[in-house]
């Protein structure tokens, strides 16, 4: 095998219920999490002497491809030489799970470079000591996530569109969680734990207690759910940590709609849920 490309793509917590700061440095949260269709980083995994992570902006150790491939040395105790290159169509701290989504990718392209055949478990699991959204990406679709959202059963959701609209400064996840310790903590969630099964029920349901905190780093944040709302999109969430927002339609025309209808600028995109995950689209 001389080269793997993979599509990386974007995640939305449609439930996203946060616990108290543990004594691990992490909060406890409960989730549901879709992998969609839209626009997805390409991740292109190919031989090379040593190790090269290029990607705009995040170049080289500091980039969550580094350390996927640290994560899958240790596992394996083999030196796996490999140059990753990384082709960014997903907002970084937009709370869509991009660096999360390419370091899921470099896993599976790394492990198909060098022939590793690690399966698709055992991946999760070097996965879950990479970051903790990183396991979801492996399998994607809909999956709840536990402990710090990396211990995953299946979920359902009903079918659903959405309008990504991302003009706000990113924001930094830890920073969300920090100003999250600073607020009240948020009421239990009503209703039904899991996710209703027709996409009135969905519109209903969503929840993202990370909303306060995100809101009060960025005020700014209102004008952007305000020009969803005002497009008609129902209800508008907030993209796991932020700053990306999302603004619900029950089907693809209705969400083109709204995409259409919102003056300005900044990122935005039409995305539906995604059967899979990262996947490979040529050797
Ligand atoms: O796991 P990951 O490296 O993506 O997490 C980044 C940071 O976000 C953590 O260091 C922690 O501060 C915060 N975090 C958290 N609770 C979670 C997930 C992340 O506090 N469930």
């Amino acid at each position: 095998m001389e080269r793997v490309t993979l599509l990386a793509p974007p995640k939305l917590n449609l439930r996203l219920l946060v616990g108290p700061l543990a004594a691990d440095g992490y909060h406890p949260v409960r989730t549901l999490m879709v992998a969609l269709d839209g626009p997805a980083d390409v991740v292109r995994v190919s031989h090379a002497a040593g190790r090269v992570v290029r990607c705009p902006g995040v170049d080289g150790p500091g980039n969550l491809a580094w350390a996927a491939i640290d994560a899958l040395e240790r596992e394996t105790g083999r030196s796996l030489p490999a140059e990753v290159v990384i082709e960014k169509a997903i907002p970084s701290r937009a709370g869509l799970g991009g660096g999360s989504s390419d370091a899921a990718a470099t896993l599976v392209g790394v492990d198909r470079l060098h022939d590793l055949r690690l399966g698709v478990d055992a991946l999760e699991r070097v996965a879950a000591r990479v970051g903790s959204d990183v396991p979801f990406f492996v399998r994607g679709g809909a999956r709840w996530g536990e402990g710090r959202g990396e211990r995953l059963t299946a979920g359902t959701t009903p079918p659903f569109a959405a309008v990504l609209l991302r003009r706000d400064p990113g924001l930094a996840t830890p920073e969300v969680y920090r100003a999250f310790d600073r607020l009240p903590p948020p009421r239990p969630p009503a209703g039904p734990g899991d996710a209703p099964g027709s996409f009135e029920g969905l519109a209903a349901w969503v929840r993202n207690d990370l909303w306060p905190p995100a809101f009060a780093l960025r005020p700014a944040l209102g004008r952007t759910v305000r020009a969803l709302a005002a497009a008609g999109a129902g209800p508008v969430l907030l993209c796991g940590s932020g700053s990306c927002v999302a603004g619900f339609a029950p089907d693809v025309d209705a969400a083109r709609r709204i995409a259409a209808a919102i003056p300005g600028d900044g990122f935005r995109a039409v995305v539906t849920p995604a059967a899979g995950g990262v996947r490979i689209v040529a050797d």
